[in-house]
């Protein structure tokens, strides 16, 4: 009994006291000691139900059967009488099986342990079952990181306090599957732990994180986290410079990066910002990261007070940047007034017709030109000729070795020319 019988068993210790008297006293009959009749299952529950454990004993005689949780030294039920102030606790007897059950309404994670069935002989008997209580997993807020601005090149710490029974694996991920950037060296697809660190975050580690919190028990739960990277605009312009023509369409173009997002506008020369209208038509498209923007601006008919330099810029309240881009005249030297008097349908409608005869050119519209040996957007493959002389070629294939001598000529008496053999060809 002693061994029992701890500071916190007091109250089962007067039982047994008392019983034991009881014993003493009916010794003169015909005692039998009691018997378990079997093991006390285990049990397992999620939080909030309901556990009942059962306690079957043959020959109690006089005895009291007494619940007792053990981690807690708490006595919880003695013979029909519940001990503990615990309100979810009850007890009830079965007679016909001789079952004592004790119940334990509403589980919580503290109710978990060991349950005792233990009888006040002489020297105490005792079964024991285990409860195993299960909390699906949840993330607590209020100790877990929020959404995070940081500066490139800063720590980024990130924390994901998970709750459960028992203790759930905290996994983060990044929401568009890309790997996560521990350090230079390290990048892994999931890191395990509360803690996520980033060393020295870039702007590709801007995005939004996920932990998640997982014990085997479902809901698998989790938190996301954005990660936002700011740094200074920055551009980059592919063609500095734009060889054009009078009448013709020119398309200017400058990539930024910034985040929080720049204000982006384009100017002519240092000052005079450009707005959308007849002669400009601006357009910024957002790319992917959102953090990068192509910045178009198209002149929709060059004429002579257009050529010049134009200024696309990026501001952001981490700083300013701007990129200077100079259109030029790409005229033939020897230019006609019947060249820049040609409307630019015209010109655009004779570029279509021609580029239609050659195979596999279709879909060509604008006429764009371009400095020697820059590229535009792919439409321009030979960018060395010069600007007309792709229109040249096709006319001479297309009409025939009788008008050869005219690839001499400018391009704005070879434009007449098509215009008359048109009609001639067609009356
Ligand atoms: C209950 O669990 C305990 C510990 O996990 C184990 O020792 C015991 O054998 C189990 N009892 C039954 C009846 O399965
Ligand atoms: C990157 O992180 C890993 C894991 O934390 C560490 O072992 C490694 O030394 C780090 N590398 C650098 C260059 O900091
Ligand atoms: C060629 O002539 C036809 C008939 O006159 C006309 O409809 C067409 O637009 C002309 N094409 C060009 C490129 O001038």
């Amino acid at each position: 009994m002693r061994r029992v019988c701890h500071a916190a068993l007091n109250l089962l210790c007067c039982y047994v006291a008392a019983a034991l008297a009881a014993q003493t006293e009916t010794r003169g009959g015909k005692p039998r000691d009691p018997v378990f009749l079997g093991d006390i299952s285990n049990q397992t529950v999620a939080e909030g139900r309901t556990v009942r454990f059962a306690c079957r004993v043959d020959y109690l005689g006089p005895h009291k059967l007494a619940w007792i949780h053990y981690e807690n030294s708490a006595i919880l039920t003695v013979a029909n009488h519940v001990i503990t102030r615990n309100d979810r606790i009850s007890v009830t007897h079965d007679k016909h099986q001789k079952t004592w059950y004790l119940h334990i309404a509403d589980v919580k994670e503290s109710d978990t342990g060991k349950y005792m069935c233990q009888i006040n002989t002489a020297s105490a008997m005792t079964v024991a079952g285990y409860l195993t209580v299960v909390v699906p997993p949840d993330i607590v807020d209020s100790e877990s990181s929020g959404d995070v601005i940081a500066q490139e090149g800063n720590d980024v710490k990130l924390r994901c306090k998970a709750r459960g029974s028992p203790k759930p694996i905290v996994t983060w991920k990044r929401e568009d599957g890309n790997p996560i950037t521990v350090n230079k060296t390290l990048s892994v697809i999931d890191h395990k732990g509360e803690v996520l660190t980033l060393n020295k975050v870039s702007r590709m580690d801007m995005g939004a994180y996920l932990c998640i919190a997982s014990n085997g028990h479902p809901p698998i739960v989790s938190k996301r986290i954005l990660v936002s990277v700011d740094f200074p605009p920055m551009l980059w312009i592919p063609h500095q410079l734009i060889a054009a023509l009078r009448g013709n369409e020119v398309l200017l173009e400058c990539y930024t990066e910034a985040h929080p997002t720049s204000l982006n506008y384009w100017t002519r020369g240092d000052s005079n910002m450009i707005y959308d209208s007849e002669k400009f038509h601006i357009e910024h498209k957002v790319g992917n990261p959102g953090y990068k923007i192509h910045m178009l601006l198209t002149i929709r008919y060059m004429e002579d007070e257009d050529f010049g330099t134009y200024r696309c810029v990026a501001k952001n309240p981490r700083g300013e940047t701007d990129g200077a881009i100079k259109v030029y005249d790409a005229g033939p030297p020897a230019t006609t007034t019947i060249a820049t008097t040609i409307p630019t349908e015209v010109l655009d409608d004779i570029n279509n017709q021609v580029l239609d005869r050659s195979p596999g050119a279709r879909g060509r519209k604008r006429t764009q030109l371009q400095s020697p040996g820059k590229a535009v957007d792919g439409t321009l493959k030979d960018s060395s000729r010069p600007p007309y002389a792709d229109g040249l070629d096709l006319f001479e294939i297309s009409i025939g070795t009788g008008h050869r001598s005219m690839a001499s000529r400018s391009l704005a008496a070879l434009v007449m020319v098509i215009l008359i053999i048109n009609r001639t060809l067609l009356s």
